[in-house]
């Protein structure tokens, strides 16, 4: 019988039990998106929460590009050997930890008279309203680079893998909905198409980092907007990406403006509530043959066991729940199996850093 404290492995990573603290952007980097000893601290009561897999928060690619403040960045050699400190630390608990590697694109509070945002098409972005610039091959190609240099880089510094960001609203993601991608070329129109930069991300990781090394994506089941990328073609992608050779899908659904369907939904106070994206999760991983993380208002092990009983979905993702307790898998792993203490009332974002209520001074 499978239980949440199995030790498996995803490609060569290995999981001590199947927990994975889901990417949470912490507002604690520097200027230049390097660690902190404030984000050193995070990471280390992560690891010593006994966290099996550490999601980073999301990290941006191409300097210009830094989609929101605080957040790390991996777009040049010279972040390496701090990320190389950092992952030793975690390793020493026995956790594993992969970066995530993001492109913001148009969903954004940036304008286009301040920065070049790039886009599949040049339409406005359904909450924010910006037009993005529409990307052309050759910045198809620099996009494509920088995804696979930012890998390369972080198996340099000793990450067990990297996380595609596509979910949430952010570029690759656009590149999936009708709404936001209206392009006419090989890149447009029928999923095959719309799907072809996200593969093309992929190979190109794969072909930098070689094929032992952990590659996984982050995907909207549903964008959960008039319009947007529907579940019937996220299964199509999913499906490539797993012929393709992606190693795990992580789960997750809603962009921005589709507001209470988002991803961090709020007030999670019954189990009915709870996981929100398991039948578009239990889906996927039932009809591709590779490992799928489901994240989203996850609050009690007895809803998990029940999921790893059920259904084929192995790995579990929580953010603001170890937001609010670092120390949670601990907690349960050592019998107390009272729900996350997280009120799952969002408001854990600050200018001053992403910290839980329960956890200000
Ligand atoms: C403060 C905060 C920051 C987040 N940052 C990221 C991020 O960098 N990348 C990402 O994919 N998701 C991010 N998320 C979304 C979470 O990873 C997760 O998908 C969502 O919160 C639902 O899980 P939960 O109910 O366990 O919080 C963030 C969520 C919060 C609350």
């Amino acid at each position: 019988m499978k239980t949440l404290f199995d030790r498996t492995s995803i490609n060569n990573i290995q999981l001590k039990n199947r927990f994975v603290r889901g990417a949470t952007w912490e507002n604690m980097a520097d200027s230049e998106g390097g660690v902190t000893d404030r984000l050193w601290k995070v990471y280390e009561e992560l690891a010593e929460g006994q966290v099996g897999l550490i999601i980073t928060s999301y990290a941006f690619i191409l300097k210009e590009e830094q989609p929101n403040s605080g957040m790390l960045g991996i777009y040049s050699d010279s972040l390496i050997a701090d990320y190389g400190r950092l992952t030793d630390m975690i390793h020493s608990y026995g956790s594993s930890v992969i970066v995530q590697l993001v492109y913001g694109g148009s969903q954004t509070l940036y304008k286009p008279e301040q920065r070049v945002i790039w886009g599949p098409s040049a339409v406005p972005e359904i909450g924010t309203g910006v037009v993005p610039k529409e990307m052309n091959k050759e910045e198809i190609k620099i996009l494509v680079g920088a995804f696979g240099d930012a890998a390369f880089r972080a198996q340099q510094a000793g990450f067990d893998g990297v996380e595609i960001h596509a979910s949430h609203g952010y570029l690759l993601g656009q590149w999936l909905s009708p709404l936001h991608n209206c392009r006419q070329d090989e890149y447009g129109g029928s999923i095959e198409n719309r799907s072809r930069l996200l593969v093309e991300v992929y190979e190109e990781i794969r072909r930098r980092v070689g094929p032992d090394y952990g590659v996984l994506i982050k995907i909207n089941c549903q964008d959960f907007v008039p319009g947007g990328t529907e579940f019937a073609d996220v299964l199509y992608v999913c499906k490539e990406l797993a012929r393709h050779g992606m190693d795990a899908i992580e789960i997750s659904g809603g962009i921005l403006a589709a507001k209470e369907l988002c991803a961090f939904r709020p007030n999670i106070n019954c189990p009915e509530k709870e996981a929100y994206f398991e039948p578009y999760a239990a889906q996927i991983a039932s009809e591709t043959s590779i490992p799928v993380i489901l994240t989203g208002g996850l609050r009690t092990m007895q809803v998990m066991e029940r999921i790893l009983e059920q259904t084929p979905i192995q790995y579990f993702g929580m953010a603001r729940p170890l937001l609010a307790e670092p120390g949670l898998i601990k907690r349960w792993q050592k019998g107390d199996s009272m729900p996350s203490k997280c009120r799952y009332c969002n408001k854990c974002r600050t200018p001053e850093g992403n910290v839980c209520i329960l956890n200000r001074d």
